[in-house]
């Protein structure tokens, strides 16, 4: 929401916003990064970790921000990214300015090879090789983002302490926790060995940073280290969440939740967002991941993000119902995407207009912009979101799909968000109770969800035709508490049941 007209968001807009957050049931907040940039990456190249950009506002904003936030029970979660800095934040100005320089080593700096050419074969996530030259001072300098977005040297202890001490400003500035930006990288091999091949990798699909597997320059051990630091610095502060943005195999990810003390509350787990659109699939995945979670382990699911195609377009528009069905249904702390409440769908953003620095990099297919386009708030000129003209464009569909048009339907995907979260904040069984899932075939899962003693079968039919299902043996008669079709709440339901195409049921038994 941006409050001043220029067509970006900001944080008096968000603030502005509070009562709809706070009326769609959401507990806590996380915002993409706020603080001074020049925006190679819109924000993710921080160039003063402890200031606000003044496109998004200024400190008093968002301590009033927090403010609002806190007197109604909404938690205020930020964005750190402590891989890298721009270029243009003073500790690389220093940095580059000369191998004496003492802040050299807080980024990693490397001769040529004999032959001039870059330290290893490190890929960019945003096309190109990793190493940057720089001229002047003879060496490379290693960044996995942009050439404008160095990596720090996380094996030196200053940088360490420093950042140790970015946590502690926005903490006592009353944040509840952070969600850490690329926190798998912060840590590289300390001899820098060259990333072998994929094999999976096939040319022309995908990024080319698959060309190669990371495993030199992301997952190493040490990065726990650096994990359980932060962690602690969170506990210092009482009830604060650590979240972590780690793209990584099952596994791998499950150590992020600390073995040799605690790390992430939450190692955000991206199965939902990476997987194809498949009951089965899911139903599987969904096992697998409650079977892998460490003892004592609390479970996520994130169903999409800011730089992930919505789930609109990943699920096909007849799916967003069911989506958010499983999304806030399953065992775990839900993470959603601003806008996926209303069903939003990926915007055409025409290729002269492209913002997103991957998407000119790699090419138009591979653009975030579709995904970040302005929040839907009413019918008016631009959505509601701005008075000026919106930094990207909005969806055609604005007029129809928008908050004030949504909430008085109580068949429109917003309403079923309030349903579904309104229940999942009532019901110990879906908040915190144990989850089983139960056998099924084709396009349909099903699981139970029990606690507090009660009793939720939910059913989720992921394609277009209808299907007959039977209510687990022996639980008689249910009962319909939410529903894709909002008709079909509290109806009774026997043994049974007829599920439509693209519906959902939350049942409760007796
Ligand atoms: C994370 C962010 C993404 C950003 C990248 C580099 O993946 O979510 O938006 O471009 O890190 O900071």
């Amino acid at each position: 929401m941006d409050s001043n007209g220029d067509g970006v968001g900001d944080l008096a807009g968000i603030t502005s916003r509070l009562d709809y957050l706070q009326s769609l049931g959401v507990t806590a907040i996380w915002i993409s990064p706020i603080y001074p940039s020049p925006m190679a990456d819109f924000g993710y190249d921080v160039s003063d970790y402890t200031g606000i950009h003044p496109l998004f506002g200024t400190l008093e904003d968002f301590d009033r921000l927090v403010a609002e936030a806190s007197r109604r029970n909404l938690r205020v979660i930020l964005d750190y990214v402590p891989n890298h800095t721009s270029d243009q934040h003073p500790w690389f100005v220093e940095s580059i300015s000369s191998r004496e320089n003492p802040r050299r080593d807080w980024y990693i700096w490397r001769d040529a090879k004999p032959d001039g050419g870059a330290p290893n074969n490190w890929l960019s996530h945003f096309g190109g090789s990793g190493w940057e030259w720089d001229e002047a001072t003879n060496q490379y300098y290693y960044h996995a983002f942009l050439k404008e977005q160095p990596d720090l040297n996380w094996r030196n202890p200053e940088v360490v302490e420093a950042m140790m001490n970015v946590l502690r400003f926005w903490l006592d500035r009353g944040v509840d926790g952070f969600r850490v930006d690329v926190m798998l990288e912060l840590i590289k091999d300390a001899e820098l060995r060259d990333n072998p091949p994929d094999p999976r990798y096939r040319d022309g699909r995908g990024r080319p940073y698959r060309q190669l597997l990371p495993l030199h320059s992301a997952d190493q051990l040490e990065v726990h280290e650096v994990v359980r630091k932060m962690r602690g610095v969170l506990d210092e502060y009482g009830e604060r969440v650590l979240i972590g943005e780690l793209y990584i195999e099952m596994d791998r990810l499950m150590m992020y939740y600390g073995e040799d003390g605690p790390e992430c509350h939450m190692p955000f787990n991206f199965s939902l967002v990476l997987m194809r659109w498949d009951a089965r699939r899911i139903a599987a995945l969904v096992d697998q991941y409650e079977g892998a979670l460490p003892a004592g382990a609390w479970p996520n699911w994130v169903l999409g993000n800011h730089d992930v195609p919505r789930i609109a377009a990943r699920a096909g528009r007849a799916q967003v119902a069911v989506a958010a069905m499983l999304l806030l249904t399953l065992r775990g702390t839900p993470t959603m995407y601003c806008g996926d409440e209303l069903g939003m769908e990926a915007v055409a953003v025409p290729d002269e207009a492209i913002q997103d620095p991957v998407g000119i990099n790699l090419g138009p297919g591979f653009s975030r912009d579709p995904s970040r386009t302005p929040m839907q708030w009413d019918s008016g000129p631009v959505a509601g979101f701005s008075t000026g003209q919106p930094w990207l464009p909005l969806s055609a569909d604005h007029e129809n799909a928008n908050v004030a048009m949504q909430s008085e339907d109580p068949d429109s995907p917003l309403s079923l968000y309030r349903r579904l979260i309104a229940l999942r904040q009532s019901e110990p069984a879906l908040m915190v109770g144990s989850y089983a899932g139960m056998p099924a075939e084709g396009d349909i899962i099903a699981y139970v969800r029990e606690g507090g003693g009660k009793r939720f079968f939910i059913v989720l039919n992921l394609g277009a035709d209808d299907v007959s299902f039977d209510l687990p043996q022996g639980s008689g008669l249910g009962s319909v508490v939410v529903s894709t079709d909002v008709d079909r709440e509290g109806t009774d339901v026997f043994e049974a049941l007829e599920v439509r195409g693209n519906e959902g049921l939350v049942i409760a038994l007796s």
